[in-house]
């Protein structure tokens, strides 16, 4: 019988690609860049299952050009470029990677916190620029992390996995969701609920973790940023369009706000060029970007495809309502 065919819009990790190879028939986009969106149009119409990555938008365009398509399975566990309602209207599943970059995107925000504290970007340009005169007191002081404040908005998987290391920093650490985290979670990261404002009010840090969506979608306003300190900084590893980067370049002008550390923006590639300042780290939308990791991820869409295709239920399905139309 012949194998189902695949387009996957990336070459994969060769763990995958294995995976892959030995139960379908995969036509892999072979250059370094990221196809044009005409190709994959072009690549996905006579294609059973696509393997993607969060630059594509599975959407109605996508799915209409693709009538054979049975999964889209993306690399990443933002799925804000898939059209989750459209693909189970259409019969697609749809499916994501939990869980594997948890502790990996915790490090970066990490990272990136430390980073924007302790001004390392400035550092690091000092001393690789010839300028350096050597120690002096009043050098590049930063701000220091421990004993300080940590917000956390969203405490899922990633916030708690960034709560968990802030025990080691000795700082306090509160928190906010729709949803409150279980005592014995809370108890046992040594966090506190606080709501939105209060949190804003309360933080010399605020790391951001919730999923893209409708309700989500600016939540870092200019209201938001005028409550911050005027000494608090905010990370954020989420999704770029949870903050209005308007909003923040003015807050930053205004000294309303001590720093940013960003790794995601609302329109990626494009940065702001008002964040393009010494108080801001850039990263350009790495957290999980460990080789680990991220094979790991690739993987695990990997045998989502090949779940599906063996006829199981692939085990990180986002629309299992799906099902009960094959
Ligand atoms: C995701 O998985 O959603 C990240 O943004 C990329 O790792």
């Amino acid at each position: 019988m012949a194998k189902p065919k695949v387009f996957a819009t990336h070459q994969l990790f060769e763990e995958a690609r294995q995976i892959l190879n030995a139960a379908c028939d995969v036509e892999y986009w072979a250059n370094e860049e990221r196809p044009p969106r005409e190709e994959v149009l072009r690549h996905v119409k006579d294609k059973e299952g696509l393997v993607c990555l969060l630059t594509e938008k599975v959407n109605d365009e996508l799915l209409r050009v693709a009538p054979k398509l049975r999964i889209a399975a993306n690399v990443a566990v933002g799925y804000d470029n898939i059209d989750v309602a459209t693909c189970t209207k259409r019969g697609v599943v749809a499916t994501n990677t939990p869980g594997v970059l948890d502790e990996t995107t915790a490090d970066f925000a990490w990272t990136l916190m430390m980073a924007v504290a302790r001004r390392l970007a400035e550092g690091e340009q000092l001393a690789r620029s010839g300028n350096w005169k050597g120690w002096n007191l009043d050098q590049l002081c930063g701000a220091d992390i421990w004993g300080k404040t940590l917000g956390l908005v969203g405490f899922g998987r990633i916030g708690r996995a960034v709560a968990r290391r802030a025990l080691g920093f000795q700082m306090k650490v509160i928190y906010t969701d729709a949803v409150k985290a279980p005592e014995e979670i809370a108890k046992s990261l040594n966090v506190e609920y606080r709501d939105m404002n209060t949190l804003l009010a309360e933080s010399d840090f605020i790391s951001l973790h919730v999923p893209l969506m409708p309700e989500t979608r600016g939540l870092f306003d200019s209201p938001k940023f005028y409550r911050m300190k005027p000494t608090a900084f905010l990370i954020n590893t989420s999704r770029g369009p949870v903050v209005e980067e308007a909003a923040l370049v003015a807050a930053l002008d205004a000294k309303k706000i001590a720093g940013a550390a960003l790794d995601v923006y609302e329109n990626e590639p494009f940065i702001h060029p008002g964040l393009k300042r010494p108080n801001v780290v850039l990263a350009p939308h790495l957290a999980s970007a460990s080789l680990e990791t991220r094979t790991n991820m690739a993987v695990m869409a990997a045998k989502n495809v090949v779940a599906l295709f063996t006829g199981q239920t692939p085990p990180n399905m986002l629309n299992p309502a799906v099902l009960n139309k094959f």
